[in-house]
């Protein structure tokens, strides 16, 4: 307990991020998807590299360039990304589910492309399976930290994630706030943990609050065990 080696806490953990948009096929031309720009994903995947873990990567279609040193894994639909996240679980410790999954699917994808009609036209949606909560159910040695996008009631929002999903911790941002949310570089988060403990961080870069979510999430790791 007197000596941390402070250079690099997550030092042999390896860590399992996601990041960015799902994208839904409609037909062979066309998708349904959301304003996620992946940032926020990469940042702690950096940083996570930064603090000396090993990170998987598992993203969503987005344009900018993952963090070298990571291993990255692409992904499209949010059934793919459940896969591959599936795949990945038993051997992390720490998942960070930062990703913007689609909460619906179109319920038949066309192959062929749809052609326009007179008046109007409907798409059949159905739900995506929820990989936090799927990975909630089967939690073992893993610290599960996911994300809630709100516009309002944030704090009530993120608890009830919280609790259902059956995460450690919940990083809120409201993505109607100046600063905050999808395709800038920084963001306003709140921390909110099991026992009730909550933290609300200042508007700061994505790399910072990407730090600052991954020592909080450190704190909820087992202990090393002494040599
Ligand atoms: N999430 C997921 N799989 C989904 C939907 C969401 O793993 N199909 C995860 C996200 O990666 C995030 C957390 O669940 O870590 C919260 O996502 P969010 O969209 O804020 O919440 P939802 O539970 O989808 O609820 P809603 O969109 O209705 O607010
Ligand atoms: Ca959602």
């Amino acid at each position: 307990e007197f000596f941390q080696p402070v250079q690099a806490p997550l030092k042999s953990k390896k860590v399992l991020v996601t990041a960015g948009p799902t994208r839904e096929k409609i037909d062979p031309v066309r998708y349904i998807t959301n304003f996620s720009s992946g940032k926020m994903g990469y940042a702690i995947a950096e940083q996570a590299r930064n603090l000396g873990a090993e990170v998987t990567l598992i993203t969503g279609p987005v344009s900018i360039e993952p963090p070298p040193g990571v291993k990255v894994i692409h992904v499209e639909s949010a059934q793919d990304m459940l896969n591959e996240t599936i795949a990945q679980y038993e051997s992390s410790d720490l998942v960070v589910k930062t990703a913007a999954v689609a909460d619906y699917k179109p319920k038949i994808v066309s192959d062929r492309k749809i052609k326009k009609q007179e008046g109007d036209a409907r798409i059949e949606l159905e739900r995506t399976k929820d990989i936090l909560f799927e990975l909630g159910k089967n939690k073992k040695h893993q610290v599960l930290v996911g994300f809630a996008a709100e516009t309002d009631h944030v704090e009530e929002y993120a608890m009830r994630k919280l609790e259902k999903k059956n995460a450690d911790m919940i990083v809120a941002n409201n993505v109607a706030e100046e600063g905050s949310g999808f395709g800038t570089d920084t963001n306003k988060i709140t921390i909110y943990k099991r026992d009730g403990q909550s933290i609300s961080l200042p508007l700061m870069t994505k790399q910072e609050a990407a730090k600052t979510l991954l020592l909080e999430a450190l704190k909820l790791l087992p202990k090393e065990e002494a040599e």
